[in-house]
């Protein structure tokens, strides 16, 4: 058995290589040229050549994973293959759309499959492991990695998780087109505060055990791999050495068998954080708390022996870190071929594959919202006449491909104005006042324009000659992602004074959103008569917009984080907790701002169609109380067929610890025909009626419950039981 093989290879490893298994460098030379001399390069060389590497991450490529890997194998004592790791996060070559808008698609099936195709190219350019999903719940647009995520709720949140690691994992890790997932960043990394990168975590127990924990623990159940921490400290602990997150909970409590791989330099950033007093120490609480690999912090191969040698670390705890480690390197075959994944071959038939590009225009196609249409503005008609396109982003074959996207070309996405322009010829382009710097990159603050008018004229002038005007407006690519938190959430630069000079001489206009979080956008809600929310669609951006844009996709996606009005509601999230004066009271002394409305522009689970679907006859059958069968009619009111996500809400009226005035607990995505109707069933076992408690118990409480039916999590039919 794998466990076998695991521990006979253990008893030969002397302490050095053992600790080498868990020490991983980012490969930042050419691997494919001489080895380096001197610096940095020249050390991990040698590192490699003695077997005091496990991984490497950021080597990508046949040629260059094969050389590396040729290196160790053959050059090292024992020859144990490395592991190839990379953020593949929503694609290598061809892109998917970011996550957040595959998440708006609610539709596990196309994820999953989105994230099989992830794999099919990682895998054939020498990758055999993704650092992803995130699975990090988030409530704050602020903070840029939203876009990597699946928003903010967790019952969506889990589902995500598990399709996304079906899709990287499939069903035998040990195929060549398999790869190992991650889930990350445990815990609690999305909950940073006022939304700033790397910021201080301080949340309850009941958030944390209901809110934050569920997703990893799908992505536990659903077999994956591995698990990566994060830079934040939780609750006055960084998590990176949390005891009780990775050793009592995620390989105690929830039974993880795979391994944990620090994020980058978290475990040397216990020092900074105030936990650690120097690099040797940091070593010793990493491995204490779990954490099985190092990530480019040194701090391991550097002082782990030592610390063992002087009896501050047990042998015991390295021992436990490896057999996790080596045993994931034999589930993915790589000692039966350590070369597996490095067919040069397949690596060209791979990229860009055509089934890839269908695979991932689906996706995209799916993961659109429909805003706004006031008076059946959308679809146009196939022979509008008359069409201005205007904004920057409208051009932009690089911005729409997102953020995260390391393996990929730049410049490869369809434009906007490319989809477009295959389905009509009726088109003038004027792209406003240049708003983003052209070489924004992943590594760079993305510059925005804020005075320079140029080009405002032309925009206005077009528009003013234009039967329709499409606006694409937005954020963009690399303004979300990493290290990208933002105070406000505008359009950037003088986009909405481009919108509002518009606006005044042609009110017939669509405006098209390409964003990574959302935004607040008030003004545009309120006037501009149809919206769709396209997010960044990945490779196939202007072909997936046209199709919706014409009519011959309907759009049927829905928000999967809230919209606010204002900054100032953040976080608002549709599942939060009544406060003891939740109703407006004759006099001011009630939960409410002076100067903003409690409810947000467009709430999670929000999403038009261009037909219409009418809710009736909700029931409840509470006979059978282990399996409550809730059902309602839905109907397609309208005159195209279309895709309604519906949507299951649950309230526990009272309860030992107090419950969201709403929790997502089912969602089932169907198709109707034009005055087609449907009956929809959810049944609700005690997983989806409990909770955990401040003891992180699971329990299930008897009481009133309320259950609410509907197209977002605003607009429900409800009713109640009695939970015996
Ligand atoms: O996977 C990422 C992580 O999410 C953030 N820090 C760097 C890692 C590796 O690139």
């Amino acid at each position: 058995t794998i466990d076998q093989k695991v521990e006979s290879l253990l008893q030969q490893m002397t302490l050095e290589e053992k600790v080498g298994q868990m020490n991983q460098y980012n490969g930042f030379w050419d691997a494919t040229g001489p080895a380096p001399q001197g610096g940095n390069a020249a050390i991990k060389y040698e590192h490699l050549k003695k077997g005091w590497v496990g991984s490497m991450l950021n080597v990508t490529g046949t040629e260059e994973t094969r050389k590396l890997q040729k290196l160790v194998v053959e050059e090292s004592r024992l020859g144990i293959p490395l592991l190839f790791g990379f953020d593949v996060i929503h694609g290598y070559k061809t892109l998917a759309p970011i996550p957040l808008a595959e998440a708006a698609s609610w539709d596990m099936e196309a994820i999953e499959k989105s994230a099989r195709i992830a794999a099919e190219e990682a895998s054939a350019v020498g990758l055999h492991w993704t650092f992803a999903p995130m699975v990090d719940i988030s409530r704050d647009p602020r903070w840029g990695r939203v876009m990597e995520g699946g928003g903010e709720d967790t019952f969506l949140g889990s589902q995500i998780a598990k399709a996304r690691v079906n899709g990287f994992q499939g069903d035998d890790l040990s195929q060549h087109n398999t790869i190992a997932a991650c889930a990350k960043h445990f815990a609690a990394y999305g909950f940073a505060e006022a939304g700033k990168e790397y910021n201080t975590v301080d949340i309850g127990t009941s958030t944390l055990f209901n809110t934050v924990l569920p997703t990893f623990k799908a992505a536990v159940d659903a077999d994956v791999k591995t698990v990566m921490n994060g830079f934040n400290i939780l609750n006055g602990i960084p998590v990176t050495g949390d005891v009780f997150l990775q050793r009592d909970v995620l390989k105690g409590k929830w039974g993880f068998e795979g391994f944990v791989i620090s994020d980058w330099a978290s475990i040397a950033e216990m020092a900074p954080h105030g936990f650690a007093k120097d690099l040797k120490h940091t070593a010793e609480l990493g491995v204490k708390a779990g954490s099985d690999m190092d990530m480019e912090s040194s701090s391991y191969v550097n002082h782990l022996v030592q610390n063992v040698q002087e009896g501050k670390v047990d042998e015991a705890l390295v021992d436990d870190a490896v057999r996790r480690i080596l045993k994931v390197k034999f589930e993915l075959g790589l000692f039966d071929d350590p070369y597996k994944y490095c067919n040069s071959e397949r690596e060209k038939e791979e990229l860009y594959h055509e089934d890839h590009r269908a695979g991932v225009l689906e996706m995209a196609m799916k993961s659109i919202v429909l805003l706004k249409n006031e008076n059946n503005l959308l679809p146009l008609a196939k022979d509008q006449a008359n069409i201005a396109v205007i904004g920057e982003l409208a051009d932009d074959k690089n911005s729409p491909l997102g953020s995260w996207r390391i393996g990929s070309d730049d410049n490869t996405a369809v434009s906007f104005l490319e989809g477009l322009k295959s389905y009509t010829n009726n088109v003038t382009y004027a792209s406003g006042p240049k708003v983003f710097n052209k070489d924004a990159n992943f590594l760079n603050e993305v510059q925005v324009n804020e005075s320079d008018t140029s080009g405002m004229e032309e925009a206005v002038t077009l528009a003013k000659e234009s039967d329709v005007v499409l606006m694409v407006l937005g954020e963009h690519g690399f303004q979300s992602g990493e290290a990208r938190s933002r105070t406000n959430l505008n359009l950037p630069g003088l986009q909405l004074d481009l919108l509002k000079a518009v606006y005044e001489v042609n009110q017939n206009v669509v405006l098209v959103l390409m964003n990574g979080r959302p935004l607040t956008i008030e003004w545009e809600a309120e006037n501009v008569p149809a919206i769709l929310e396209t997010w960044q669609l990945g490779t196939e951006t202007g072909n997936a917009i046209a199709k919706v844009l014409f009519g011959d996709y309907n759009p049927s996606g829905k928000l999967p984080m809230t919209f606010p009005r204002s900054i100032g509601q953040i976080p608002i999230y549709y599942n939060h907790f009544s406060t003891g004066r939740p109703d407006p009271q004759p006099n001011v002394f009630w939960a409410h701002y002076s100067d903003e409305q409690n409810s947000p522009l467009y709430p999670f689970g929000y999403g038009l169609s261009y037909t219409q679907f009418e809710y009736s006859e909700l029931k409840i059958d509470a006979s059978d109380q282990s399996a409550i069968k809730v059902s309602a009619t839905i109907k397609n009111t309208g005159s195209v067929a279309g895709e309604e996500v519906v949507q299951l809400y649950i309230r526990d009226k009272v309860a030992s610890v107090t419950r969201p005035i709403k929790e997502l607990k089912g969602f089932k995505k169907i198709s109707l025909q034009p005055g087609e109707s449907k009956v929809v069933e959810f049944v609700l076992t005690d997983a989806e009626l409990g909770f955990y408690n401040h003891n992180y118990d699971f329990v299930v409480e008897p009481g009133e419950f309320e259950v609410m039916m509907g197209t977002n999590s605003q607009e429900v039919l409800s009713q109640t039981f009695e939970k015996q």
